[in-house]
């Protein structure tokens, strides 16, 4: 029997690219369930908001779980790492309540939103059905980034130090959990 053809470099980076957005959508996914639980506490109000937001990431993970057999990708091996990173992201800025949760998701979105950019600008003329959901997902995306900025306060000191602590943290679990993969993913991205 012949061997399968070796992947190209395009469908290598179609398949990398799919792997972290799944495993983002699995932490953003436990950063909204446990932020949920906590806001019962200290910011019911936001209720409504966490809640519309879960259902829309779950239904990205599903989005992009469909898109990755066609595309030889498979689930991140470290999906315990986004669920652990997401669960105590989530937990903590929940805990802190309102503000604190509006700053974690502002940092979370605004983070996922450059890298789909970069993505999209990638996947131009190169795979349309890819480029068509990623888009798609990123516009409710935007929708979370631009509640978050309209409904929290001005952020002073710690707001500011505490949206930079998010960040890093994103990043980090997005480098952890590609093992050093999302820099050579960004590297293929600008090439
Ligand atoms: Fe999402
Ligand atoms: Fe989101």
């Amino acid at each position: 029997m012949m061997p399968p053809p070796a992947p190209s470099p395009n469908d290598r980076t179609r398949a990398r690219i799919l792997r972290v957005n799944h495993g983002g959508e699995y932490g953003a996914i436990r950063i909204y369930r446990a932020q949920i639980a906590a806001a019962r506490l200290t910011a019911p109000a936001l209720s409504g908001f966490l809640a519309d937001t879960l259902s829309h990431e779950i239904e990205h993970l599903g989005r992009f779980r469909a898109l990755m057999p066609a595309r030889g990708s498979r689930p991140c091996r470290m999906l315990w790492l986004w669920g652990l990173g997401g669960s105590v992201l989530g937990a903590a800025t929940g805990l802190l309540g309102r503000q604190a949760i509006l700053i974690c998701t502002e940092a979370v979105e605004r983070t996922v939103h450059r890298h789909l950019d970069d993505q999209l600008s990638y996947l131009a003329g190169r795979d349309e059905e890819m480029s068509k959901t990623i888009l798609d997902i990123q516009q409710q995306e935007l929708g979370h980034l631009d509640f978050a900025v309209a409904s929290r306060g001005p952020k002073g000191v710690l707001g500011v130090a505490l949206d930079g602590v998010v960040a890093i943290a994103t990043e980090t679990l997005i480098w952890l959990s590609t093992q050093g993969d999302s820099v050579r993913l960004a590297r293929e991205l600008k090439s």
